[in-house]
């Protein structure tokens, strides 16, 4: 028996890379054996800041599906989505967009930074309507758990804002979902950046194949302070050991790496070859899988197929509620027929 039901999303904005994995997916693929998941693609969310980069999408929208399957999402026993498929999202948008004001709208932080990051200096209403959708998302299918980074905590909040008030207003229909900010960490950058992105060009995608990874790993940024392998070296602060914790199933050669790499009896080179072998022995599953979807894009795409049908049927169910608490009963004959 599922705990309750869950969802998240991603927008299609480019493929998933070893930060997402630590940051989300292992915990996604996790949940799926304790919740009812929805894993969702937002298409949609995309137009609110890149309407100049639309060509882009539905190949991203390929590569993170394949991203999901490879890692273990498993649509046996979780529902993928696409937002787009799934018209009474928009819908509902359109419903609690009616319960939310405007400056209420204007003060979500995450509207701010993206006006600063992207100059904007005039937000369409649609980017001021993105945590609206995002409440539609998430209550299109009366979700109850969002396991979300720490950024996406102001829209949850909104979310929570959205289901209340209507529910107070009309009767209860929604409920108020909780925010999942799982314990698990943010991989740095092969840059020792805090954070591993796209826009800072130090990351590692799933989908590398093991000569780039290696690549990647062998231009790492290590202990700056460290000339030759007989100096002492810093573990503290190293990405290299970083993702040795993180990915290195040999836990013993990891001890003995940290000990000899402090005593300054090993160079970075070897503890970067050892890095790439770990990383490439966690990621060869991944490829083989990910290699057996890709060479059948017409079972991705029925995947795509019966989950966005199932989210559809179940947002069916949650905007007939909705309008009939609304005291909109009569849309329901109407619509039937229309
Ligand atoms: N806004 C989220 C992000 O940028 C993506 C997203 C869209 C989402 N719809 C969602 C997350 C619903 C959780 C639930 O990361």
């Amino acid at each position: 028996m599922k705990k309750g039901r869950l969802l998240t999303g991603d927008r299609p904005t480019g493929k998933l890379h070893l930060g997402h994995y630590v940051g989300t997916l292992a915990n996604r693929v996790r949940l799926q054996d304790e919740y009812d998941c929805f894993f969702l693609l937002a298409d949609y969310h995309i137009l609110t800041t890149r309407l100049d980069h639309l060509e882009e999408i539905e190949e991203n929208i390929r590569e993170i599906v394949l991203d999901y399957l490879s890692v273990g999402i498993d649509p046996g026993r979780s529902t993928i989505v696409l937002q787009s498929a799934v018209p009474q999202i928009p819908e509902l948008q359109l419903l609690f967009s009616m319960l939310v004001a405007v400056p209420r709208l204007q003060r979500v932080p995450t509207l701010k930074e993206q006006m600063r990051d992207l100059h904007i200096t005039q937000p369409s209403a649609g980017l001021l309507g993105y945590p609206v959708l995002q409440a539609a998302d998430i209550l299109s299918v009366r979700g109850e758990i969002v396991p979300v980074g720490k950024d996406q905590s102001s829209h949850l909040e909104l979310t929570r804002e959205i289901a209340r008030r209507f529910n107070e207003m009309f009767g209860t229909v929604f409920p108020e979902p909780e925010t999942l900010i799982g314990e698990v960490g943010t991989l740095p950058g092969t840059d020792g950046k805090t954070k591993m992105s796209k826009s800072l060009g130090n990351v590692i995608y799933l989908s590398d194949d093991a000569e780039a990874v290696a690549q990647r790993v062998m231009r790492m940024y290590t202990d700056p302070k460290r000339i030759h392998p007989t100096d002492p070296g810093t573990i503290e602060g190293n990405p290299v050991f970083t993702y040795h914790e993180a990915f290195n199933a040999d836990r013993a050669e990891v001890d003995e790496l940290k000990e000899r790499y402090r005593a300054g009896r090993v160079g970075d080179v070897e503890v970067k070859k050892r890095l790439a072998r770990a990383l490439n022995a966690f990621l060869d599953p991944i490829r083989e899988r990910r290699a057996r979807f890709a060479a059948r894009p017409e079972v991705v795409e029925e995947i795509i197929v019966e989950g966005s049908r199932r989210a559809r049927a179940e947002a069916q169910e949650t905007l007939d509620s909705a309008r009939d608490a609304m005291k909109m009963a009569y849309y329901r004959g109407v619509r039937d027929r229309a």
